[in-house]
């Protein structure tokens, strides 16, 4: 009865990134301006029940098995903890987690992990305060803190943490930040930025590379490859000290790993995405309010991912940057 999400290269989608918002409580330099962004309009977002429903679809008829919810900022949206509540209810076996600043988290982790959620990942580029102000253009850093350990707390764990190093910023700050993980013990992974800023500023001159963070690593910690083996995450782990810490790099960039992808996204707007770096996008919301049925709207969605390129292509003369930045398609 399922069909499972296939592309022309043999890759099948399990995994599927549900963006709630585009909208954002920080202003990250890298990600958008200081002015924000035009924010989607509200009737064009899904609504509570049209999410749901789809992530139904993808689950019962599709195959998915892991579930993210990414903005924008998730925690901003109102719903999130009904919505997680009712796709918990759907397959308990699915697993549900969420990428998040952070900021709202102490409030709401408790009721995230009661409605079902099994854990997050929060975005922190730097363990210094002023240094956040800098990047965020928020003073929040406090909040960030707080939420983590309130995630920790209320069993959201093991809980990672992701970092972006921005030439001149805080690309000194690696050492430090996994000092300061180490010791709360929360799982970093470094991130290779992409070219996906509202602002097209991306460089690949001025980009941190994973090989740039290992040197610094290597000065203080000693680093070997985990064992496990990585199967389709981004993340490559290496044992710090012998473990059984890790820390993470998700080298998207230098050491693409599009060939093992197993994901698809869907948009705030009810849009599948195929790549995060997907030139074309289907739309279901269109589809959905015009009273296509759950197998027509399962048929659009297996078109769409069969037409996914076989990478993002960001070294190639040609490569152009998608429409949309990384806050309206979800991390
Ligand atoms: P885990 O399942 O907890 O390991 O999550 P994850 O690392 O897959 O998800 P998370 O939302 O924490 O993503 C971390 C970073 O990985 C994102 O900010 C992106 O930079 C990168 N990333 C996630 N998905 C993709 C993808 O499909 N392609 C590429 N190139 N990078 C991705
Ligand atoms: N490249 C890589 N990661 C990015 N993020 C935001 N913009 C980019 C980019 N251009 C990260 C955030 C957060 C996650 C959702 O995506 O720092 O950790
Ligand atoms: Fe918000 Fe994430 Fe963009 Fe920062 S990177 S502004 S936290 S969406």
């Amino acid at each position: 009865r399922v069909q499972p999400l296939v592309d022309r290269y043999g890759r099948v989608a399990t995994d599927l990134r549900v963006s709630l918002t585009d909208r954002c409580n920080l202003r990250c330099t890298y990600c958008m301006p200081a002015e924000g962004l035009d924010w989607l309009p509200g009737d064009d977002q899904l609504t509570d029940d049209e999410v749901v429903r789809l992530i139904a679809i993808a689950v019962e008829r599709l195959g998915v098995r892991e579930v993210r919810f990414t903005g924008g900022e998730p925690l901003v949206r109102r719903g999130l903890v009904d919505i997680v509540r009712r796709t918990s209810a759907l397959d308990p076996g699915v697993e549900l987690s969420i990428t998040t600043n952070g900021i709202g988290l102490a409030r709401t982790a408790q009721a995230l992990a009661d409605a079902g959620l099994d854990r997050v990942n929060v975005s922190l580029d730097t363990v210094r305060p002023t240094t956040f102000q800098e990047i965020t253009r928020r003073d929040r850093f406090d909040d960030v803190v707080a939420g983590l350990a309130a995630a920790e707390a209320a069993g959201l764990g093991p809980v990672k943490v992701n970092a972006v190093l921005l030439r001149g910023v805080n690309d000194d700050e690696a050492p430090e930040l996994l000092r300061w993980c180490l010791e709360r013990g929360y799982q970093l992974r470094f991130i290779e930025q992409m070219p996906l800023d509202a602002q097209h500023g991306w460089s690949r001159e001025e980009m941190v590379t994973a090989d740039e963070i290992f040197r610094h690593l290597d000065q203080e910690f000693a680093l070997t490859p985990a064992t496990e083996p990585r199967g389709s995450a981004p993340a490559e782990l290496f044992l710090v000290d012998g473990g059984p810490a890790t820390v993470g790099v998700i080298a998207s960039v230098t050491r693409p790993f599009c060939g093992d992808c197993d994901r698809v996204r869907l948009t705030a707007d009810g849009q599948v995405r195929n790549c995060l770096f997907a030139r074309q996008e289907s739309d279901l919301r269109a589809a959905m309010r015009a009273g296509a049925t759950d197998e027509e709207l399962a048929d659009r969605w297996l078109v769409a991912m069969a037409g996914k390129a076989a990478g993002h292509g960001i070294d190639d003369p040609t490569f152009l940057q998608p429409d949309r930045p990384m806050s309206a398609i979800g991390g």
